[in-house]
């Protein structure tokens, strides 16, 4: 009980309040999946992440080409999580091409797309992107759809209010060292940064809405009363369309720091605009040890670079889907290898394309500029 005492004052938490034999939730319980299996490293202290984006699934389903292209994006996930075998594996947005729906059955393509998951047993979580808040189809819809599916899916809701209208993708997913351990080592951020349209006429705001900011503010409060001092957790971040400081990046991209391609140029539209400034402000400062923030949107680049602002990498994923915009790039994911449980500690990040061609390989820890 000492022992207990004195730990939870070094974490600073409920130092001085006896903990209950059960029952009454202690801020030390902390977790918003009580029902599911804890995310953990492997027993080798290794945990990798695949990154699939920008599907693009249900395009011009009165035609052939479009459910073709369907067969072929779930073919490449199947491959591709059958090789890589990851921990954990990402969705980031653009999952379908929501002008291409019918308002009665377009969420039924969700189905399609957790389907090679399931198979794999591969636990994932999604963020949505402008193509999925369409008048035929919402963010909340696909979320839903998903958490109905199937019990691999840890894609959550932020609390009304947060978010913005059309934006409730906001949530983060705990990754443990060993499934028993109290506290978690990474902390996986998953963000809404909306887009689209409303209505035929009404489109949607493209950026991360500023209520957000304060969440994250009241979220990493909860995590320090409960787990200890922010610098004790990795984290990793994930937004469909890239924030804005993406522009600037890319004018003065260095091929040998930044392998990869770079074939979209970043315009209006490519990136948010500086009214994610409030967001972007309250996560870099209210969560250290960020690795990257990842974002698909522009399907021809797959870069990283240094913000030498704010001190974060910013990476894009690679174009996975058969769907969507190209002009003839290879498929594939982004992969990202925690070679550690120190928060510290580098991450390996590479590009693998369908046939298992691998590109663009860095390291993201401090050497990396
Ligand atoms: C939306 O769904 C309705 C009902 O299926 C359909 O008539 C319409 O063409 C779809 N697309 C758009 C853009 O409204
Ligand atoms: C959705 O319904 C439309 C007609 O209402 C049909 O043409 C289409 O194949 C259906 N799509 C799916 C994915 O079930
Ligand atoms: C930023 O947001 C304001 C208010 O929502 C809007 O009027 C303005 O056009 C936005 N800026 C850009 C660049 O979209």
């Amino acid at each position: 009980m000492l022992a207990i005492a004195v730990l939870a004052s070094i974490l600073g938490g409920v130092a001085s309040t006896p903990l209950p034999s059960s029952g009454s939730p202690l801020a030390t319980d902390l977790n918003p999946y009580p029902t599911k299996p804890r995310i953990t490293f492997k027993e080798d202290g290794t945990f990798k992440l695949t990154v699939f984006s920008d599907l693009h699934f249900g395009e011009n389903p009165w035609d052939s080409w479009g459910p073709e292209h369907d067969q072929s994006s779930v073919k490449l996930m199947n491959t591709i999580l059958g090789d890589e075998k990851p921990d954990y594996a990402v969705i980031n947005g653009d999952l379908i091409t929501g002008e291409n729906t019918f308002k009665e059955n377009a969420t039924t393509l969700i189905d399609q797309i957790v389907a090679p998951f399931i198979n794999a047993n591969v636990p994932f979580s999604t963020t949505q992107g402008n193509h999925d808040n369409q008048p035929n189809i919402t963010h909340e819809e696909e979320i839903l759809r998903e958490q109905s599916l199937t019990e691999l899916s840890y894609t959550r809701m932020a609390p009304p209010g947060v978010g913005g209208d059309h934006g409730p993708g906001n949530y983060w997913v705990p990754v443990y060292r060993n499934a028993y351990d109290q506290s978690p080592v990474l902390i996986l951020w998953f963000f809404d940064s909306r887009g689209g349209w409303k209505t035929s006429t009404e489109f949607v705001p493209d950026w991360v809405d500023a209520s957000v900011a304060g969440w994250i503010q009241s979220e990493t409060q909860s995590m320090e009363s409960a787990w200890g001092p922010a610098s004790q957790r990795g984290a990793v971040a994930f937004v469909h369309i890239p924030p804005d400081i993406a522009k600037p990046l890319q004018d003065n991209l260095d091929s040998t720091k930044s392998p990869g391609d770079n074939e979209d140029v970043l315009g209006d539209g490519s990136t948010q605009n500086p009214n994610d400034s409030t967001f972007w402000d309250a996560l870099n400062l209210n969560v250290p040890n960020l690795h990257a923030v990842i974002s698909g949107h522009d399907h021809g680049n797959n870069w990283c670079a240094r913000d030498t602002n704010k001190n974060v990498v910013f990476c894009f994923n690679k174009h996975s889907g058969y769907g969507g915009y190209t002009r003839g790039w290879a498929h594939g994911v982004r992969n990202l290898l925690f070679t550690s449980p120190d928060p510290t500690a580098g991450v390996k990040t590479w590009i693998r394309e369908e046939d298992g061609t691998v590109k663009a390989s860095i390291t993201l820890d401090s050497n990396y500029v």
